[in-house]
């Protein structure tokens, strides 16, 4: 059967192959640079990877299978209000399962575009005193930024203002299961 949905994007920016391909970079990336603290102290659990829900979903799966090292996970999910009133607010929609105090977190998400979502994760975990936080997000709308926070593992930089899915990105909750990023075509935007 064709993918019927992939015929409702016009241009595809990342492919499954692309994306792959970096997953597998950033995961040997982090395996070495957390390596030191899991191996030389034995007190000290693997890293903490958060998937933040729903956009992050498909690529936490990947990456983490490309980290040939001990990973714990959880997951987080947050909305932002978005109605034009109060820009970058943003609301806890399902916390984290367990306690992060002494632990190593990595916050795996979808996209930093204004850097508002990135911000209050980074600010409400650091008040519950981790060991350390660093942030991977498979796109970094570089340009569109309003906030300060580093992306310590990006995997594609994008310096145009495009809407992008697929790949657990959406638009109205759909293409989130594309296997490639891309723009839609602008018949299918409402
Ligand atoms: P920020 O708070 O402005 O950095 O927005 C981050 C969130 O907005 C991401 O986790 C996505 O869920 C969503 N987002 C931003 N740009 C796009 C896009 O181009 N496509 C789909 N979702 C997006």
């Amino acid at each position: 059967m064709t993918n019927k949905i992939a015929e409702r994007v016009s241009r595809v920016l990342f492919s499954a192959e692309q994306i792959r391909i970096r997953a597998h970079a950033i995961g040997e990336q982090i395996a070495v640079d957390y390596a030191d603290g899991a191996a030389k102290d034995l007190q000290r659990r693997p890293p903490l990877l958060v998937c933040v829900l729903h956009g992050a979903l498909v690529f936490m799966a990947d990456l983490a299978r490309e980290i040939p090292t001990e990973v714990e996970y959880d997951f987080i999910s947050v909305s932002s209000y978005g109605n034009g009133t109060s820009p970058g607010a943003v609301r806890l929609v399902k916390d984290l399962e367990r306690p992060i105090e002494g632990r190593d977190v990595l916050i795996v998400e979808d996209i930093v575009d204004t850097g508002y979502t990135i911000d209050y994760l980074r600010r409400g975990f650091a008040a519950r005193r981790p060991a350390s936080i660093r942030i991977c997000s498979l796109i970094d709308k570089v340009a569109r930024r309003e906030t300060e926070v580093q992306v310590d593992y990006v995997g594609f930089p994008l310096e145009e203002n495009a809407f992008i899915v697929g790949y657990g990105m959406d638009y109205q909750e759909l293409y989130r299961n594309l296997p490639f990023i891309g723009v839609l075509k602008p018949e299918y935007i409402k």
